[in-house]
């Protein structure tokens, strides 16, 4: 039985259909930058503001990941946010999420929580460990101006809840969006977003359709593989082009197989204003943001 970098793989439950006939080429690769965030936990800051126009709707992307306690045990205290939708996902590790909407919850490795900030939170995200690894991913993505100031939203979805499409040594994690055929519990009508983790062993190839209008990257965390004819080699996330015709992505694993998240979505083309925790259209609407905060509007 092949393995994929340890896990065993389990049987195909779908052949995978060749769909896609131009893939997208790779148009940049991005190293990320390593900073710290909340209390000082040290992370790798993939996607940032410089690329928030060309990665619409996707306005921030953090991938952490140590074995030293000392890296993520300050956690992320207190602190509020406005305007878009924060996604984590958790490899290894344990963290405690509690809001001012009154959510509280614990996500554990391979879960997903997804929280829609909305007209404002208050959260903290804090260690549920003392010691050990901790690694994920913390992906904002956008709401349309429409919906910057709806309730408050959150959900945990444990690891046994995610979708899995199981293909010829691929295993897909669908965390938003659908591939295969397989639908992702949460669905976003305004933006689409596509989150898959993918697993592939030693020269699996995955396929995706994707309209060639929405932005998409792939972030490579393990083994290497190959998109759109260039090897990629982790920590690294590919900017995938928008070239006119294009139907899709094809990737490979190379022979030591790989890891990797897809991401995906239609972009709002809407002004982004941002300032540290707030995303709005519009200066007054960051400055209003910010006065609610300071009056205890948004717990
Ligand atoms: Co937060």
């Amino acid at each position: 039985m092949a393995t994929v970098l340890g896990m065993e793989q389990a049987p195909a439950t779908t052949p995978s259909a060749a769909t896609v006939t131009r893939p997208r080429s790779v148009e940049r690769l991005v190293q990320g930058r390593a900073t710290s965030d909340g209390a000082g936990v040290k992370l790798t800051r993939v996607l940032t503001q410089d690329l928030q126009r060309r990665l619409d709707p996707f306005l921030m992307l953090d991938a952490f990941g140590s074995d030293s306690r000392d890296d993520y045990i300050g956690g992320f205290p207190d602190h509020p946010h406005r305007g878009f939708e924060t996604i984590t996902y958790m490899l290894e590790g344990r963290m405690r999420h509690r809001d001012s909407a009154g959510n509280e919850g614990l996500l554990v490795p391979g879960g997903v929580q997804w929280m829609t900030a909305g007209r404002g939170v208050i959260h903290s995200e804090m260690p549920e460990q003392e010691d050990g690894r901790m690694e994920g991913f913390q992906l904002w993505l956008n709401l349309p101006a429409r919906d910057k100031l709806c309730a408050p939203w959150y959900r945990d979805i444990g690891s046994a809840e995610i979708p899995e499409w199981h293909g010829d040594g691929v295993i897909a994690r669908v965390i938003a969006g659908q591939t295969h055929g397989v639908r992702a519990l949460v669905q976003r009508e305004a933006t689409q977003p596509l989150y898959l983790d993918l697993h592939l062993a030693a020269g699996a190839r995955f396929e995706q359709p994707l309209p060639a209008a929405h932005n998409a990257f792939v972030y490579v965390y393990r083994g290497d593989l190959q998109l759109g004819g260039q090897a990629v080699r982790p920590p690294c996330m590919a900017i995938l082009a928008n070239e006119a015709g294009s139907d899709g992505i094809v990737l490979q694993a190379g022979a030591a197989g790989a890891r990797a998240i897809l991401v995906a979505g239609r972009p709002l083309r809407e002004p982004i204003a941002q300032h540290g925790p707030f995303v709005m259209n519009s200066s007054a609407e960051i400055f209003q943001a910010v006065e609610d905060f300071r009056a205890g509007r948004l717990a």
